[in-house]
């Protein structure tokens, strides 16, 4: 209380901002929230006065900066001639902020039919974000103050690196998650985030299928995390971020058919579980810029969730205001579609088919001096562990004699995605990456 009024005094914060912190008072999400987090609201500006106005506005609905024609929004024959299936509404006309309606309900549905331990009453509805980058970005900004850790797998993805400390001034703590027998090191994780929760508050993001490793956890690893997410709330508060982008990718069937997301978003009072995930990669539309973020918690309820989400809403409309409408629109109508699920699974087949053909390279070349890969049994990639050469130079050597691309991860990894790479050619690849691994360069 004493910080509402203060704020309201000194005026640094918006009214409406205020009574979302009242609703969250309390809350762990509302101890979590960031500087920026705390500000953030969203206004009853132009959007909502214009959807008051579209419910009401009989006679002229001069609110909203579009161009209207008989009721329609103008649209160029030029676009229609490629979109012929779809309305000008469907395409040219500015998106709700936080993403078509429909599109966000589906979504959910889709979430609690792939986790179908996941809870429906412990979590928000999704808010559509431009790609699964700027669902992380967003979060980040809402709970991540300047000179707070975050924790992560070590090595991650890169851009885990510029989001949470050059976009947040925060500070990306890598764990080593691998024991030196290629198992998660439980031990080595648990450690890491009860050192973090001596602060009274623990950010971490898990990564699973993971980029750049491709390791998924088993069941008994799930919930050996989850069990030291629940130990770290014993004292602290605890953001857990699930970069779900690769879910569904699983190809053994010893792991974990569900987001840990499920098990954190029923936990504890004090865990807030954040879900970034969506069609980029699941779906096969990477361009689509089409993501979603879920926060779920046992400590919240639908109005927690309501005044998260239009924090969340808030961010959107200060940076980019809306996402695409057409890939939104396009999106529904290949949902809406029963052979989808078909041409997908196909997809998947193609996929598995690829990851089998790595397994059985590297299962048939176990000795090899210099590399080794991180265990994988999921995702778009698998990871070389370079001992006694420098990833960096056998990436360009790879790229300059053999014109095989891959990425090197500091000095020590080497990513390759078989997602990319087709079936037939992988022995042949990967005989040149072992190859030239030993060479002198
Ligand atoms: C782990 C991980 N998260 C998120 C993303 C980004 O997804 P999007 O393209 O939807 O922003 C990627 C893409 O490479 C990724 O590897």
């Amino acid at each position: 209380m004493i910080y509402r009024e203060t704020a309201i005094i000194l005026g640094i914060m918006d009214d409406l901002a205020v009574e979302l912190n009242r609703i969250l008072e309390g809350t762990a999400a509302w101890r979590l929230l960031s500087d920026f987090g705390k500000r953030m609201y969203f206004p009853r500006g132009i959007i909502a006065q214009s959807g008051e106005a579209k419910k009401a506005a009989s006679k002229a609905n001069g609110t909203i900066g579009m161009a209207f024609s008989n009721g329609k929004p103008m649209l160029l024959p030029g676009f229609k001639r490629y979109m012929p299936d779809f309305e000008p509404e469907e395409t040219v006309a500015y998106a709700p902020t936080a993403g078509n309606e429909k599109l966000r309900e589906l979504w959910k549905n889709m979430i609690l039919r792939k986790n179908p331990s996941l809870d429906a009453n412990r979590i928000s509805l999704p808010v559509l974000t431009p790609g699964i980058t700027a669902g992380i970005s967003y979060t980040a900004e809402l709970f991540l103050n300047a000179g707070q850790t975050i924790l992560s797998a070590d090595p991650a993805w890169d851009n885990y690196r510029l989001i949470f400390e050059e976009r947040c001034g925060g500070v990306l703590h890598g764990i080593p998650v691998f024991d030196n027998g290629g198992q998660l090191d439980i031990p080595k994780i648990r450690a890491a985030i009860l050192q973090e929760a001596k602060t009274g508050s623990v950010r971490i993001i898990f990564n699973f299928p993971n980029n750049p490793s491709g390791y998924s956890p088993t069941n008994a690893e799930t919930a050996a995390l989850v069990a030291c997410v629940e130990e770290a709330a014993g004292s602290a508060d605890v953001l857990v971020i699930c970069d779900d982008a690769y879910f569904g990718f699983f190809y053994e069937d010893s792991v974990c058919r569900e987001s840990i997301f499920s098990r954190l978003a029923g936990l504890n009072e004090r865990v807030i579980a954040v879900k970034t995930d969506g069609p980029t990669k699941e779906d096969y539309s990477w361009g689509f810029r089409l993501a979603m973020v879920t926060i779920g918690s046992k400590g919240l309820g639908p109005e927690h969730f309501d005044a998260l989400v239009t924090k969340l809403t808030g961010a959107i409309r200060s940076s980019v205001s809306c996402s695409n409408t057409f890939a939104q629109s396009l999106f529904l109508k290949v949902y809406g579609d029963e052979t989808t699920h078909q041409q997908k699974a196909a997809f998947f087949d193609t996929l598995k088919e690829r990851y089998e053909a790595v397994k059985q390279f590297t299962r048939t070349h176990k000795d090899h001096p210099r590399l080794s890969p991180l265990p994988f049994n999921s995702g778009y990639f698998m990871c070389l562990r370079c001992t006694g050469l420098d990833a960096g130079k056998l990436r360009r050597r790879l790229l300059e004699k053999h014109g095989i691309g891959t990425v090197s991860f500091g000095s020590e990894y080497l990513r390759v995605a078989f997602s990319s790479i087709e079936t037939d050619i992988i022995p042949e690849v990967f005989g040149a990456i072992y190859d030239t691994a030993l060479e002198t360069f």
